[in-house]
């Protein structure tokens, strides 16, 4: 047996706008991508075998599933097919990015079997790897590769872009939790250009964030995300904490399709600060900084 371990960071989305809902009901999208240092621990222990045997350990996450409707189980199962290989795989999982979350989890967990089984068999060429990991699901090519990217198609297409100055978060999380399906459908509810009409984003935005990504010496523009306008109005304290972190000053904005909301601060020792008065009014919250693999 071969064991490797891999650290499943969390991201967050700086800028997510949807433009479009296509035939197979995905949605286009344009989003800003970032890891964090918030991560699940993955450890695969594998060995070629007759037979492909994989058992799924989870640690600090009762209510998720251990076979084939866990991503991360999904994930082992697709490699070794892809490969033709059969071998014994034991995964064991240390949960601790909240799950529902918008924050990439279950995806995260994922990319980072794929990267395990990849260094244990190495049978796999990139491309056929990342064309792989969308199969997986939309966010699995990013934190496959992590850092900083930005993602077109329905988020699978990713082009990584440089690492800018060391940024800090905080990232808070209230107790609601939703689904992205379901997210998407309040989407579809809500907006009526998604057949192809809609441009882009409000005020330019898109154009300000390409030229940031090309040009090191702007400063960042408005975060932005397309779901905010619905999951918050059904997510009353994710809907609170976002107002409490603005009162405080902060840019903040919900991360993917919700519901945790995160805040930008200048400094470590403002994130910690802010930490702290979050945690005063009951709310979870942590500090966390860019992350890459
Ligand atoms: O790709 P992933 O499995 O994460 O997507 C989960 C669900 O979210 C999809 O079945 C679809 O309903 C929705 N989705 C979407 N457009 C995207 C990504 C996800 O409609 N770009």
């Amino acid at each position: 047996m071969t064991t490797v371990n891999e650290r499943a960071y969390a991201k967050i989305n700086l800028y997510l706008d949807v433009t479009a809902r296509r035939p197979d009901g995905f949605h286009e999208l344009t989003s800003v991508m970032q890891t964090v240092s918030l991560y699940d621990e993955v450890e695969v222990r594998a060995a070629l075998a007759d037979q492909t045997r994989i058992i799924l350990s989870l640690e600090n996450a009762p209510t998720l599933g251990t076979d084939s409707d866990n991503l991360a189980y999904r994930a082992a199962t697709a490699y070794l097919d892809a490969a033709h290989l059969s071998a014994a795989v034991h995964i064991t999982l240390y949960k601790r990015i909240p799950i529902g979350a918008g924050l990439g989890g279950g995806s995260a967990d994922a990319a980072a079997v794929l990267r395990a089984m990849q260094s244990i068999f190495g049978a796999l060429e990139n491309d056929v790897l990342y064309a792989l990991a969308a199969t997986l699901g939309s966010d699995v090519p990013f934190c496959l590769l992590g850092g900083t990217a930005v993602c077109h198609g329905r988020g699978e297409r990713v082009n990584s872009v440089p690492a800018r100055k060391n940024g800090h978060y905080v990232l808070a999380f209230g107790t609601e939790s939703v689904s992205t399906p379901e997210a998407y459908r309040l989407l579809d509810a809500a907006f009526s250009d998604f057949d192809g009409s809609r441009a882009s984003s409000p005020d330019g935005l898109a154009d300000a964030w390409q030229i940031y990504l090309a040009n090191s010496d702007t400063d960042m523009p408005s975060l932005y995300n397309i779901f905010e306008s619905v999951i918050l109005p059904h997510c009353p304290i994710a809907a609170s904490v976002h107002e409490q972190i603005k009162t405080s000053g902060y840019p903040v904005l919900m991360s993917g399709s919700g519901p945790t909301v995160f805040a930008i601060t200048p400094t470590a020792d403002e994130a910690r600060t802010l930490v702290a008065a979050l945690k005063h009014e009951g709310i979870f919250a942590i500090a966390v900084t860019d992350a890459a693999l």
